[in-house]
């Protein structure tokens, strides 16, 4: 197959809800249709996430990122300077934004950034989707720097990668938050606060720990990411593992399998990748009834299901 070729196909298999890795200038990234929450829960499924961390979205250029999220003026500055590149800026959603809602882990905030990479750039146009993608390795391993880490890392479960040699900086991008009015590194990366001060003329607050999804899994000494990530919860309290005929006055039932009055189901069939795809959207759904409580059914602890209690966990913790 040409290169072209090789881009055109790997853009229809995207289109179609596919996974393919591909080379940034960072790392390699496992990427999937941001707009589809399928897909998405396929990435967390492959790289065996604990947790539904919110992902990285890669769009072409900046005017890309303004269709999904709402870019103020520092925003506008950085990504003059630094786009395409190392840096993602963590933005308000648009309203009526298109973007799954488990790309953002249910937060009304998305990380985006618009990646120097040929290929990247090439794979963002010929698809003419936003691309999330978290780096190509199994959660809690070391991330991809060459096609054949990729390869290693995630072997079958990944059937596109194309292959773009070594990435140049082997570090994760620099996620800075500018939803708040002190812009605030998350995640130190390939730039530094130096780098982004001299284009705001402000400073730039470094947070103490930081939320990475793949070093959280492997405990690399980080704090707590509930800490600096405000998680959506919802406001109406949450109870686990409920009986159907459990449920009191007031209380909505959120199924999982084939269980009689539920007011949503996860996934009527009892398929972790559906619930995981509608979870967000779900919890987001229920807390608008005015209900008194959400009971929700019990979902298995199995691949999917692990990342799927975590969260209901936390979402069922009282503030
Ligand atoms: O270099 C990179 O950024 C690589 C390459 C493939 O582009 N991608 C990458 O993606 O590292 P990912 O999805 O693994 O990075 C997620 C990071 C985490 O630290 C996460 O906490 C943060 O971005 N993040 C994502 N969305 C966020 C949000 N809405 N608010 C705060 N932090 C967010
Ligand atoms: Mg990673």
């Amino acid at each position: 197959m040409s290169p072209e070729a090789r881009i055109r196909e790997a853009a229809e298999h995207l289109r179609s809800g596919g996974l393919v890795a591909f080379p940034t200038e960072t790392v390699y990234g496992l990427g999937a249709s941001a707009l589809d929450d399928r897909a998405i829960a396929r990435i967390f499924e492959a790289k065996e996430r604990p947790r539904f961390n919110p992902l990285i979205v890669h769009v072409p250029d900046v005017e890309a990122a303004a269709a999904h999220v709402l870019l103020d003026e520092r925003a506008h500055r950085l990504a003059a300077a630094f786009w395409p590149g190392p840096l993602t800026l963590v933005l308000p959603r648009r309203a009526g934004c298109r973007l799954s809602h488990l790309v953002s882990a249910g937060l009304d905030t998305v990380a985006i950034r618009v990646p120097a990479h040929p290929l990247a750039l090439e794979l963002l146009r010929a698809s003419g989707l936003p691309l999330a993608a978290p780096s190509a390795n199994r959660s809690g391993t070391i991330s991809p720097t060459l096609a054949e880490h990729v390869h290693a890392s995630l072997g079958d479960r990944v059937d596109r990668v194309l292959d773009g040699g070594p990435c140049a900086f082997g570090l994760e991008s620099t996620v800075l938050d500018l939803s708040t009015p002190v812009a605030t590194i998350l995640r130190p990366g390939a730039l530094g606060p130096e780098d982004l001060e001299a284009v705001l003329g402000t400073p730039v607050e470094v947070s103490a720990g930081h939320a990475d999804g793949d070093a959280e899994a492997s405990g690399a000494g980080l704090r707590s990411p509930g800490c600096l990530l405000r998680h959506y919860a919802p406001r109406t309290p949450v109870r686990l593992n409920a009986d159907p005929g459990s449920l009191t006055a007031g209380e909505v039932l959120l199924g999982f399998g084939p269980v009689k009055g539920a007011a949503l189901n996860l996934s009527p069939r009892g398929d972790l990748r559906e619930a995981a795809a509608n979870l967000f959207a779900a919890l987001h759904a229920l807390d608008t009834l005015g209900a008194t409580g959400i009971a929700v059914s019990p979902v298995p602890a199995e691949g999917l299901g692990v990342a799927i209690n975590d969260r209901l966990r936390r979402a069922a913790t009282p503030p």
